[in-house]
């Protein structure tokens, strides 16, 4: 690192006064859409969180809206965001609140990360920007900014910590400088062709103009083989009755969700799948199966004619869509229309 921890403490923050995005969750400090916010933005990109986080505010415009509402209902919003853990965090978070803090949100670092789905670095975005509290964040652009800074190829998370924590003490306004390191680290010090051009504290950076940092970021990475699935998905299709849905297990992937019955399969040379669905570490085929007969009904199910109400994976919806089940808004069934 060159020059103190104060130095850009003044830059970035004018920096992000100026060229900031215009993203709606910048546009208050409500604790409860900051933190709805922020729970969107663990693992999803700005650019799907928006209309996400949009459409969930509408529908739960506060604490005691989301309380009150049935699990269906949340998983059904998040729907397309993956990840559903986080909605059941936000559904169990919002009903604590309402339980144990008189539906307040809480205003201590300490409370707020005792919260179901939010850690260190959530908490200190959501008490910096509403409380004003010196909490850093510590994100992986906020890791990478910061390893570009000092130079350092590895530093321990307590080092990492402790570095941001000195910046953070440093700044008049946290709330600001939290967000504005996310935003270096998003549109400027990106992962690959950081463009220190444009860096506001290029000055500050160790690491600054060097051709070679992607190239070693991306070698750094441990790259794990997805391990493959192979799935069929049993279509009871009845004009009548619409497409039957099955609730998938508490427990794996997709747990909770609404789907066509699942059974695995042996993979064969001969089968294509409809369609292949990546997860995080899971290859999924899904292979579509047209049923004659009719359904179990031992598990919860129900027979749908539309998906309003209930949330499906987001590759049992392309899977649909591929055998024309589905119509264009992904909503609508048609029974009839299956080809095989
Ligand atoms: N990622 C995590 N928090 C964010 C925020 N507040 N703005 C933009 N990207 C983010």
């Amino acid at each position: 690192m060159t020059g103190s921890s104060s130095a850009p403490c003044e830059a970035l923050p004018v920096w992000y006064g100026k060229r900031a995005r215009d993203l709606p969750w910048r546009r208050t400090r409500d604790p409860y859409a900051v933190w709805v916010s922020e729970i969107m933005l663990q693992q999803t990109q700005v650019s799907t969180v928006i209309p996400h986080y949009i459409r969930w505010l509408e529908t739960f415009p506060d604490l005691h809206a989301l309380s009150r509402a049935p699990e269906d209902a949340v998983l059904k919003a998040w729907q397309g965001l993956g990840y559903y853990r986080r909605a059941r965090w936000l559904h169990m978070a919002a009903r604590r609140i309402m339980e144990q803090h008189h539906g307040m949100f809480p205003t201590s670092l300490d409370e707020i990360q005792a919260l179901p789905g939010i850690g260190r670095s959530t908490a200190g975005a959501i008490a910096s920007i509403c409380f004003e509290i010196p909490a850093p964040v510590l994100d992986g652009n906020v890791r990478r900014v910061l390893h570009r800074w000092t130079g350092k190829d590895a530093m321990a998370d307590r080092e990492l910590w402790r570095l941001a924590q000195a910046y953070i003490d440093n700044s008049d306004d946290p709330g600001t400088w939290n967000q504005a390191m996310m935003e270096l680290g998003a549109t400027v010090c990106t992962p690959k062709a950081p463009k220190c051009d444009a860096c506001p504290v290029h000055g500050h950076c160790a690491s600054a103009g060097r051709r070679d940092l992607s190239e070693k970021e991306r070698g750094r990475r441990k790259r794990t083989r997805p391990i493959d699935l192979h799935w069929r998905v049993h279509l009871h299709l009845d004009p009548n009755r619409g497409l039957w849905l099955v609730k998938r297990p508490d427990q794996g992937i997709w747990s909770g969700l609404w789907s066509p019955p699942i059974t695995e399969m042996e993979p064969t040379a001969r089968a294509q799948p409809d369609h292949v669905h990546l997860l995080t570490h899971r290859r999924l085929h899904l292979y579509a199966s047209l049923e004659a007969d009719p359904p179990e009904q031992q598990v919860e199910g129900a027979w749908v004619h539309t998906t309003v109400r209930h949330a499906l994976p987001t590759g049992i919806v392309q899977l649909l869509r591929r055998r024309r089940l589905l119509d264009a808004d992904g909503q609508r069934i048609h029974a009839t229309g299956a080809s095989s």
